[in-house]
C-alpha cells in the first residue's frame, strides 16, 4: 500500500506544546492525508483496508473522497 499525495507546503513547521494531545506526546501523520499535516488528525483510518502493492490517490486528498488504484499519475502543463 501507498498512495499519491499532492504537498503545497515548501518549508518546515516548528512544534511545541500546544500540539501535544492529551496524553502529552506529539503525533506526526505519515500517511498524507491529515487536514492538520504535520499533526495526526485520524484520516488514516481510511487506509486500513489498503493492498499491499498498490498505489492509491484519493480525491482531492481528502480520506472521505473517492480512492482510485493508480498506476502513475500524469500531469498536465498548461
Ligand atoms: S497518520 Fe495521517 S492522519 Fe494519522
Amino acid at each position: 500500500m501507498a498512495r499519491e499525495v499532492t504537498h503545497e507546503e515548501n518549508g518546515p513547521t516548528i512544534l511545541d506544546e500546544s500540539d501535544t494531545g492529551d496524553d502529552g506526546k506529539i503525533y506526526v501523520c505519515r500517511c498524507g492525508l491529515s487536514d492538520s499535516k504535520p499533526l495526526c488528525d485520524g484520516s488514516h483510518n481510511a487506509t486500513a483496508d489498503e493492498e499491499d502493492g498498490v498505489v492509491y490517490k484519493y480525491d482531492g486528498d481528502d480520506p472521505d473522497g473517492e480512492r482510485r488504484a493508480i498506476d502513475e499519475i500524469v500531469y498536465e502543463r498548461e
